[in-house]
């Protein structure tokens, strides 16, 4: 899609000023980090045990929808332990010797922060099940007959890997780490404590009802949120006297088209066009996407998460499905589905 949506939780990557202030917003250790309580409970004591064992802790999956807090809970467990983090993404790692000189430059202790590991090449992978189990790299050295492999050690260090998507990493991959836990969308309030804590770092002055508001329409997305409030505290900077409240929220989420529950006009054409095409019939992923002109994996990784977990479409073994609640919110009569397959 050429213009970047508000409220896809992705980073905008053309979005210097976005970038920087993911940074200062980043918490940095477990009390700041609001919410995802079990998952705080398990690494906190995941961490004691290891401090006290004088050991690095077992290595980390975290997956879960863009924005959730992944990469922010990497930085928090490395500052807990008191660790220094390398951070690295899998379409960054081409060739297993790239994995390699990363590997044999890390210290003891240290963090190493994957992001996207789901993007790792298969030779890569390899490489990397001895480096997590064992501490040892296997390379290989010279090439044809008189080729041999050499094992070296490596410092006891911790991966710490995330994805968005936990279906695309191998079952041998998957095994090698120790924690495992998929981030969860936060509750209303806890996004407005986000947004709270955002808007004291930033200095913008919300009122508690309008942070209220705001929390209802961030998809239940920390990144969502800090972004609307950055553009609302803009709308409230130019139309009145900076202070944020009701009508100025109100206001610079209607400009934005952004509706009582987060859904902008993407969303609404998406749930329209599945209505009109198929009804409540389920729907194919490819066929969505044909429907709106986006990517596959955009559907996958950006609409449904949140569309499912408000249930405006269900997930069903035959595809997607539009629910009545979803018909109500977009105004459309809803009907009983006649389990037939329409053609278009
Ligand atoms: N639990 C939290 N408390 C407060 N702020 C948070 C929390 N989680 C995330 N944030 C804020 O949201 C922003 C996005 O989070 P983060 O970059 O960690 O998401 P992510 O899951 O890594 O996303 P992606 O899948 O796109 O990499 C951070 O800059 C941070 O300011
Ligand atoms: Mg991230």
């Amino acid at each position: 899609m050429a213009i970047e949506r508000i409220i896809d939780a992705g980073v905008h990557t053309d979005d210097i000023a976005e970038q920087k202030i993911e940074v200062t917003l980043r918490p940095k250790t477990f009390k700041d980090y609001v919410g995802q309580d079990r998952l705080k409970s398990n690494l906190k004591l995941a961490i004691d045990a290891a401090k006290k064992r004088h050991e690095p802790i077992d290595h980390v999956l975290l997956f879960g929808p863009p924005g959730l807090g992944k990469t922010t809970m990497a930085t928090v467990i490395a500052n807990e332990m008191g660790a220094n983090i390398r951070v690295t993404a899998g379409s960054a790692i081409e060739r297993a010797g790239d994995l390699a000189s990363i590997l044999t430059n890390l210290s003891d202790g240290d963090v190493l922060f994957i992001d996207e590991i789901h993007r790792l090449g298969r030779s890569v992978e390899e490489v990397l099940y001895s480096a997590m189990e064992d501490f040892k790299l296997d390379i290989m050295i010279g090439k044809g007959p008189g080729a041999r492999s050499v094992r070296l050690d490596l410092p006891k260090f911790t991966v710490i890997g995330a994805t968005t998507r936990s279906g695309a990493l191998t079952a041998p991959l998957r095994d090698r780490f120790g924690i495992i836990h998929r981030l969860e969308f936060y509750s209303t309030d806890e996004i407005a404590r986000i947004i709270e804590r955002a808007s004291k770092i930033l200095a913008s002055k919300i009122k508690p009802e309008a942070a209220v508001i705001l929390s209802e329409r961030a998809r239940l997305t920390p990144r969502i949120a800090n972004r609307l409030l950055k553009r609302v505290r803009d709308y409230a900077d130019v139309n009145g006297d900076g202070i944020i409240d009701i009508p100025t929220t109100k206001a610079a989420l209607a400009l934005l088209e952004i509706d009582e529950l987060g859904l902008d006009p993407g969303d609404r054409n998406l749930l329209v066009s599945i209505i009109d095409n198929y009804g409540t019939n389920p729907v194919g992923l490819n066929t969505i996407a044909a429907l709106t002109g986006d990517e596959a994996t955009t559907i996958e990784d950006f609409y449904e998460p949140y569309l499912l977990q408000i249930g405006f479409i269900e997930r069903t073994p035959r595809g997607r499905r539009v629910t009545a609640k979803a018909y109500k919110h977009v105004g459309k009569k809803h009907e009983k589905a006649d389990g037939q397959q329409k053609l278009v």
